[in-house]
């Protein structure tokens, strides 16, 4: 690709067969379990594609958490989870894109909120979810759960996250 072309950025529902193009991801083992989710009517996973080629992607958790401190404060506001985009196609937009699009998912389902859980030390998530109008909620820091499927093995992990929120505008078309 060269630098000076940027093809343009289609996002859409995932296809199986996009999921093979993300075996670099840390999470690629979960990908298949969101896709389950999705038949289930439990959300949607996004998929960014360049140039007919899948570089990022995003789940829309539209069920109540599992986490009792956000089921207590958030309701039943979606989750925003698992965005990613290939390392070599960072800093050009598709993490962003893939954000308006699962916002946009959101409201189109008459969410007025969505929230999503990071790491403290992950700056660069950060300085995106700040610069699109998420602030951090009052409830402090939350242990969430998560999980991973290699090789056929599901195990869970916990970490702690920061959880931000933003307050989406009522859909006006
Ligand atoms: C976080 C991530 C999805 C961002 O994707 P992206 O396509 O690079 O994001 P964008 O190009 O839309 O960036 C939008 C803005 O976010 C901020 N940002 C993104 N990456 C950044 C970085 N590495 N350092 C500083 N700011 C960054 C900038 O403000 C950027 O705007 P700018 O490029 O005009 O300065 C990507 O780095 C990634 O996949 N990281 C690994 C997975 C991850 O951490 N996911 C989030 C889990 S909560």
């Amino acid at each position: 690709m060269d630098n000076l072309t940027i093809d343009a950025i289609e996002i859409r529902p995932a296809d199986e067969g996009d999921l093979s193009a993300f075996a670099t991801d840390p999470d690629f083992g979960l990908l298949p379990e969101r896709l389950d989710r999705r038949a289930a009517e439990k959300g949607e996973l996004l998929v960014a594609r360049e140039g007919g080629v899948p570089v990022g992607h995003v789940y829309i958790w539209d069920e109540r958490a599992d986490e009792p401190e956000l089921r207590k404060h958030l309701g039943d506001t979606p989750l925003i989870m698992n965005l990613w985009v290939q390392e070599d196609r960072r800093r050009r937009g598709v993490g962003s894109k893939l954000m308006t699009k699962a916002e946009d998912w959101a409201r189109e389902r008459g969410h007025l909120l969505v929230a999503l859980g990071v790491l403290p030390d992950n700056d660069a998530a950060i300085k995106l979810y700040l610069g699109r109008g998420y602030r951090e909620w009052e409830h402090g820091e939350v242990k969430t759960h998560h999980d991973h499927y290699i090789d056929g093995d599901h195990f869970e992990t916990s970490e702690i996250c920061v959880i931000f929120v933003k307050k989406l505008m009522p859909d006006s078309s």
